[in-house]
């Protein structure tokens, strides 16, 4: 019944101005109007990573819910974890509006949402509510757009937050803060993975460090970075966030809007640089898969590009919130068709191939 009627909202929602329409779906989650997915557990999707025991390795990526409004609600879905933020250490509003556009004949949003955040302390509270409770949260945090040491405000968060998270993503790959991208340049990428071990050696609580990396990296640094990831100490890598291209896009109405590009003119070249990241990190670190995933077979080809677990924001957008629950079912029957006792057997199995794939 709670199914059918998310499904009937659907159409209403692609008509709602897009940030308007995801307003209104937190709000639902808030209030608990959604499904609740069988099947999010299956001995044969389980993956470990980081010290983490993942039920399946779908994950919502960073974006949907920025302030940790609905955590649990998403988990309920069928996801198998949940990263919530960006969050910045002091509240702000993000760019003006509009700043979050759908591409509907590309399967594609383009958004510059600049970090609208609660902040450090509202999210803090929230989770500290919640805290106990099973289910993975990971925290991705970001920079004050005013702030003048961005990589400060990483350190700020994992001392406030980190205690909160299952893991922590550093987010340098958002295009949408003057600056951050900065800091995956190679000297700078360092300096901040020696402030956030040190600021981690002090807490109690020690979580996994994940970084996000952009995909506009060049073919020629990649290999710097992904060695300076592999010396600094990072316990998994995320690959990618939003994308500054618009190449083979059909829709005319706002491929000219400034911002990061997301869904599926995405999923090609984040699967190319997670390949590329596979093979350069041989398989040492666990890698998470993100960009343009709207289906099981999506999903299935990260894993084979190399991922260990796989997030998906844009997807939902235009599928719908029960799309995590149909990509483990989709995981279920191929696990079945192929023989195989687990999903991460697959693991990398066409990373030649992915990486060989024309940009
Ligand atoms: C509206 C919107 C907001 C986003 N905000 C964040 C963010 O705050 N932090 C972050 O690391 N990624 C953010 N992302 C990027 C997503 O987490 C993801 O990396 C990217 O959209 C590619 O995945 P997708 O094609 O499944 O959406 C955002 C994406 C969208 C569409």
């Amino acid at each position: 019944m709670m199914g059918r009627l998310y499904d009937m909202a659907q159409p209403l929602m692609r008509v709602l101005d897009p940030e308007r329409a995801h307003e209104a779906a937190l709000r639902a989650l808030e209030l608990g109007l959604h499904p609740r997915a069988a099947a999010a557990s299956d001995p044969r999707f389980a993956v470990s990573a980081f010290g983490l025991s993942f039920q399946n390795p779908i994950g919502l990526a960073a974006g949907f819910d920025k302030d940790a409004r609905v955590p649990d609600a998403m988990l309920t879905l069928g996801f198998g974890h949940v990263e919530i933020g960006s969050v910045t250490p002091l509240p702000q509003p993000g760019n003006p509006q509009p700043r979050l556009f759908r591409l509907t004949a590309d399967r594609a949003v383009i958004n510059r949402m600049g970090f609208n955040s609660a902040g450090h302390e509202a999210v803090a509270q929230r989770l500290e509510k919640r805290a106990g409770q099973p289910g993975i949260i990971g925290i991705n945090l970001g920079a004050n757009k005013a702030s003048a040491d961005k990589s400060a405000d990483f350190v700020a968060g994992l001392e406030r937050l980190g205690r909160l998270a299952s893991y922590v993503t550093i987010n340098v790959s958002s295009p949408n803060t003057p600056g951050l991208r900065d800091l995956q340049l190679p000297d700078a990428l360092s300096r901040l993975m020696e402030q956030l071990l040190a600021a981690r050696a002090r807490m109690n609580r020690k979580p996994p460090l994940i970084v996000k990396l952009s995909p506009e990296i060049a073919e020629d640094d990649l290999a710097e970075v992904i060695g300076r990831l592999l010396t600094g100490g990072a316990d998994g890598i995320a690959i990618s966030n939003t994308t500054l291209a618009r190449d083979g896009l059909s829709d005319t109405a706002h491929t000219a809007e400034t911002g990061g590009l997301s869904g599926r003119p995405l999923f090609r070249r984040a699967t190319r640089m997670l390949a590329r990241v596979y093979q350069l990190s041989e398989g040492r670190l666990p890698l998470i898969g993100i960009g343009g995933v709207d289906s099981g077979a999506a999903a299935l080809a990260k894993i084979a590009a190399g991922a260990s677990l796989v997030q998906l924001y844009t997807g939902m957008v235009f599928e719908g919130p029960g799309l995590a629950a149909r990509i483990n079912l989709h995981m279920s029957s191929e696990i079945q068709r192929l023989n195989i006792d687990s999903v991460a057997k697959i693991r990398g199995a066409e990373a030649g191939k992915w990486a060989q794939a024309r940009p």
